[in-house]
Formats: structure tokens, sequence, C-alpha cells
């Protein structure tokens, strides 16, 4: 006989979704189960994405998630889009008065885990979600560190486990329904002990292909050349890919210091076909991604997580669905521009393996027509900064 538990919530992830998530409910007295395959310290040191929205960190701060983003969160009042040799400035605090905050993701997955565990939340690390079925009457089959197994038995459970979701087959009824694009090119990522090379962000499109100039801290450094998706990060010694980085920032002398990871990210744009079935829900990456070249990814995550605490707690609290059913038809919007933002700014900086005369000339016409009218940039910054968060 497999041994069962009981909770409200069960959250399938520990990543920024779930533990948001987990947190929003604990403060309206909602017990809930996070469920992670990984180890808390694997959590805590791998080294993700780089930038918050501000609304993202005005809701971490708000509701006691992470008040160090805001405090120790560098801001970030614009980026450089470079092309044709030239720097072009896009002044996020003068076209809409936001900015964004560079500080790392598993920074805030830090924050979170603390967090939750001082409420005495309930993140069990390294149980593994081996399946959920029964959407109306959710179950999860774990697995324990020991390989032992039980089931957890919730009112509703939430998949927030990443592109590879377990609980979206009870979702979708399917592991890839969904709307689905994958490009051509990959980003080469690598992190590097060095000082900033500039005061901002610098997206680069280059005839040699694009790069970024992104940062972690005072002492560590995140850069990018766009790449083959077959690229073998191990193929190119450190002094290549200085030299490719540079080429590609022309203008700009890069800092060069120790590489000490590399990691190619794949290009893919996916949306589940559905976001909820009965009282299973998806959200975050397990809902949808993007490219990388919009940093949208947490904070596409944040905004889902708003919309499905609300909907949970009304759930709880009054038994009405009405939050529920409402969550797919609201999340979208969001979802859907965030996914044509990134992919917008994905084809005007990167050239594709066959691409012609014509797309990069067009290319360069489309990259004037955002940096030489203010109408133009004012998009880019809007976008980039954030849409205005439910909760806000
Ligand atoms: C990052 O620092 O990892 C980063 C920053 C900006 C992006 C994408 C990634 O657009």
């Amino acid at each position: 006989m497999t041994r069962t538990e009981r909770t409200r919530v069960a959250i399938v992830g520990a990543g920024p979704a779930g533990l948001l998530l987990s947190h929003l409910l604990h403060r309206e007295g909602i017990d809930s189960v996070v469920l992670d395959e990984r180890d808390r310290d694997q959590i805590e040191t791998t080294v993700r994405a780089g930038i918050l929205e501000q609304g993202t960190v005005e809701v971490l701060d708000a509701t006691g998630a992470s008040e160090r983003a805001l405090r120790e969160g560098h801001r970030h009042e614009g980026i450089e889009l470079r092309f044709g040799g030239e720097g072009h400035r896009i002044d996020f605090e003068r076209l809409v008065g936001r900015g964004v905050y560079l500080y790392p993701q598993h920074e805030v997955l830090k924050d979170l885990i603390a967090r939750r565990l001082a409420d005495g939340g309930d993140v069990r690390f390294g149980h593994r979600a081996i399946s959920a079925r029964d959407a109306e009457n959710p179950v999860v089959e774990v697995e324990t560190p020991d390989g032992e197994r039980y089931e957890l038995v919730a009112d509703a459970v939430v998949g927030a486990d990443g592109s590879r979701s377990v609980v979206r087959t009870l979702v979708t009824g399917s592991q890839t329904g969904g709307y689905f694009r994958e490009y051509p090119f990959a980003w080469f990522g690598i992190l590097c002990e060095a000082p900033p090379s500039a005061p901002e962000l610098i997206y680069s499109a280059s005839p040699r292909g694009f790069a970024l100039v992104s940062q972690r801290s005072e002492t560590v450094q995140r850069l990018y050349l766009q790449c083959d998706p077959e690229l073998d990060p191990d193929s190119m010694s450190e002094a290549e890919i200085w030299d490719e980085l540079q080429a590609r920032v022309a203008g700009t002398t890069l800092h060069e210091g120790p590489i000490f990871q590399r990691d190619v990210l794949r290009f893919r744009s996916f949306v589940a076909h559905r976001l909820l079935n009965g009282n299973a829900l998806l959200v975050g990456d397990a809902a949808h991604t993007v490219p990388p070249t919009g940093a949208k990814g947490l904070n596409l995550a944040v905004a889902d997580v708003l919309l499905v605490a609300d909907a949970l707690i009304e759930f709880a609290t009054t038994g009405s669905r009405a939050g529920l059913d409402a969550y797919p038809a609201a999340a979208s919007h969001r979802i859907w521009r965030a996914q044509h933002f990134s992919w917008w700014m994905t084809s005007m900086l990167h050239a594709a393996p066959d691409e012609t005369e014509f797309d990069l000339h067009r290319q360069m016409g489309e990259l004037e027509s955002v940096t030489a009218s203010e109408h133009g940039s004012a998009y880019l910054a809007e976008a980039y900064t954030g849409w205005p968060l439910a909760r806000l």
C-alpha cells in the first residue's frame, strides 16, 4: 500500500514560480507542499536569468518574498543597441519612467527558499514528482531521495516544473501539446571573473552574429555569443571566445577574465494549448517558453503566479471557481505579448543561417526604426521594463 498525504495545493517545482506561489498562499493561510527533484544547493547555485522587471521587484518586495532584490539589485535605466558600428542607448527612464533590476535568479531563489523555510513552509527537496493524475481530485505520485514512493492528494495541483513539466500531460493531454517554434541558432553563454565592461547591457548585432554583454556582479560577468545550436561549448579556447566577443562588440574593449562556466541555450518559443484542466494548472516555463533575448522568462512566471495565487485564494476561501476558470484568458494576453516581444527582439538582432541580403538590410532598417524614432524606442522600453501587473 502506498502511503498518502494531503495538502491544499500541491506545487511541482521549487523554481521562482513554485516558491513564490507557495509564499503568497501562505500569507492567506493556505497550506501547500512544494516538490522538487533537485536538492537545495543545486537550486541555489545554478546560474540562470539576471534581469527583473521593475514590477517583479516591486511584487517581491511588497509581499516580503525578497527585500534584497530592491536593496541590492542594480537598477538599470536603459540598454544599448549596437549595430553598424555604433551604439544607441534606449533610455527607459526617460521614455517610460521605469527601469529593470539586475538581480540574478539564483539570488531570488535563495531569498524565496529562506523566506519559505523561516515561515515553516513545506518545501521538499529531492522529492521527484513521477506523475500527476485526476484533474478534478489531483494526486501526485512522488519518489523520495531514498526511493520510497507516496501519493500527495490535493485540492489543486500546479505545474511550476519548467519546460519538461510532469504536470503538463494532465493539463493539456500530452507532453508537447502547444504552439511551438524552434530557432536555427542558440546562445553560447559564459560566466567569467572580471569587472563589468560597460555600465549597462549591450545588445550587439554584428556581421559575425549577435553578442550580448550582461553582468552578474562587480566581479562576475555574463556574456553570450550567437552560435549554432549544435556547438560543443568546450570546442572553443578561452582566447577564441574573447576574440569573438571583442570582434562582435567592436567599439568597447571588454574586460577579460577566467571563464568558469559555459553553456549553450537553445532558442524556443512555446505556449501550451491549455493552462487549466479542472483543478490542475500550469505556470511559468511549464506553460510557456520564450527565447532569452527579451529577458522575459522569469518575469512572465511571476505574472502567472499573481493570477493563480488570487484564483486559488478565492477558491480556498469561497469555493468559487471564477478566478480559476478566468486564469487562461487572463494570463494569455501577457503571455502572447511577451512571446511577440521575445520573438521580435530575437529576429531583429540575429541573422539566421539562411538570411538573404534583403533580410540583412531589412533588419538594419528595423533597428533604425527603433533607435531613430521616439515611438519605436518607447515600445521597446515599455515591453522590456514590463507591462503593468494585476496586483500593483
Ligand atoms: C542574462 O544576464 O542572463 C540576460 C540578460 C538579458 C537578456 C538575456 C539574458 O536579454
